[in-house]
């Protein structure tokens, strides 16, 4: 039989095969919740570990709601922070594949507080890599981001090329890379980091000062708020829907080949969406849903620490992980739109 896709294909053989042992950190934030219920609905075994520093127990909420009984009941989940070496050995035992998804994300958080956000995402990366290679884990693959680019002005980026960090989570982010590589060569214990690039989607936090654009800009227009574009607008992001997320953890878990593996891939579409653009496209996704708004956007000063161009180059992953994204910006934001609107507080 001819499959569309390699998901397709891999789909089909993780729900007819034996179920598999997946291990999700960050389970109730917004990747990882996505990833749980992607996994439990191709029934899997999940054991999840979050602390709730940024995650929720209304998304797990949500994903019980959306798998059967049955599947829910493939779910374990351990409370419990990467941060301390015991948790991530207990979350680790018995563990197939280790979806490393759990750390501090935003730049300006990582502004305010660096210490915090180096000890998740530094400390707390080194305790799961220990633990997932002491416990044997088949594969281990971790969020990765395109943050590591820093001030590389090169367009699209391309893995092989970066700049320097611009933030201290950016740091973070390129020490895991590096931490990474020195277990593949100093163990031999493989893994696949995925440099996520602007995920947007159903569960990410439109709350707080550090929400990201899509959810903070669409609960604005919602709740008709004032939406704040940091600069000209002019700023571009490569706009990548948490289903094409989903599906690079999936397919670099599992992945075979070994020039696949110990290696890092951009995880987006390979568009190049502007500001101003996104702005629009929101405003108009609403409208088609019932919700007509003629409100501006008010440009304020350009944000520190941020990239000004960002648009990815995904033909590493097309190639080797046979990565093939099922959603461009705008049926993305078309799929999410209803889950905004059914969650944002007017
Ligand atoms: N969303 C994006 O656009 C994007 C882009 C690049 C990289 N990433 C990375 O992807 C991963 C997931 O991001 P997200 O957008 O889902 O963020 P999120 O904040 O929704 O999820 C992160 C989860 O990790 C948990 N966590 C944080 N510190 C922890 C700790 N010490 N112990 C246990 N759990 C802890 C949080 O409670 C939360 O549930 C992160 O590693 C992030 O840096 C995200």
């Amino acid at each position: 039989m001819a499959y569309a896709t390699a998901y397709d294909e891999l789909k089909i053989k993780l729900a007819t095969e034996a179920p598999r042992t997946w291990l999700v950190t960050g389970v109730a934030g917004f990747i990882g919740s996505n990833l749980l219920e992607t996994l439990l609905k191709l029934n899997q075994r999940v054991v999840g570990l979050d602390n709730f520093a940024t995650g929720y127990q209304r998304n797990l909420d949500e994903v019980q709601t959306l798998v059967t009984t049955t599947q829910w009941a493939n779910f374990s989940f351990i409370p419990g922070d990467i941060r301390e070496l015991v948790d991530c050995q207990r979350a680790c035992e018995g563990i197939d594949h280790v979806l490393h998804q759990a750390a501090l994300g935003s730049v300006p958080r990582s502004l305010a507080d660096p210490i915090t956000t180096n000890a998740a995402n530094i400390s707390g990366f080194l305790n799961m890599l220990v633990a997932a290679r002491d416990a044997r884990a088949k594969s281990f693959t971790y969020a990765a981001s395109s943050s590591t680019y820093g001030d590389h002005p090169g367009l699209p980026k391309v893995e092989g090329t970066i700049g320097k960090p611009l933030s201290p989570y950016a740091v973070t982010k390129y020490v895991n890379e590096l931490y990474a590589d020195i277990f593949a060569r100093c163990y031999g214990f493989d893994t696949v980091g995925l440099r996520y690039f602007n995920v947007f989607g159903p569960r990410q936090d439109p709350e707080g000062a550090y929400a990201a654009v899509i959810p903070k800009w669409t609960a604005a227009l919602l709740s008709n708020q004032t939406v704040y574009i940091n600069g000209d607008g002019e700023t571009s992001r490569d706009f990548c829907y948490v289903a094409n997320a989903v599906q690079a953890n999936l397919l670099a878990a599992t992945a075979q080949k070994t020039q696949a593996r110990n290696q890092v891939y951009n995880v987006a579409v390979s568009g190049r969406t502007t500001l101003n653009a996104l702005f629009v496209l929101l405003r108009n996704s609403l409208a088609i849903h019932g919700v007509r708004s003629d409100a501006k956007p008010v440009h304020r000063d350009f944000r520190p620490g941020d990239i000004r161009h960002s648009q990815a180059d995904i033909s590493k992953a097309i190639n080797l992980l046979r990565y093939s994204p099922t959603h461009h910006i705008q049926a993305g934001i078309e799929q999410a739109m209803p889950w905004y609107i059914r969650n944002t507080q007017t």
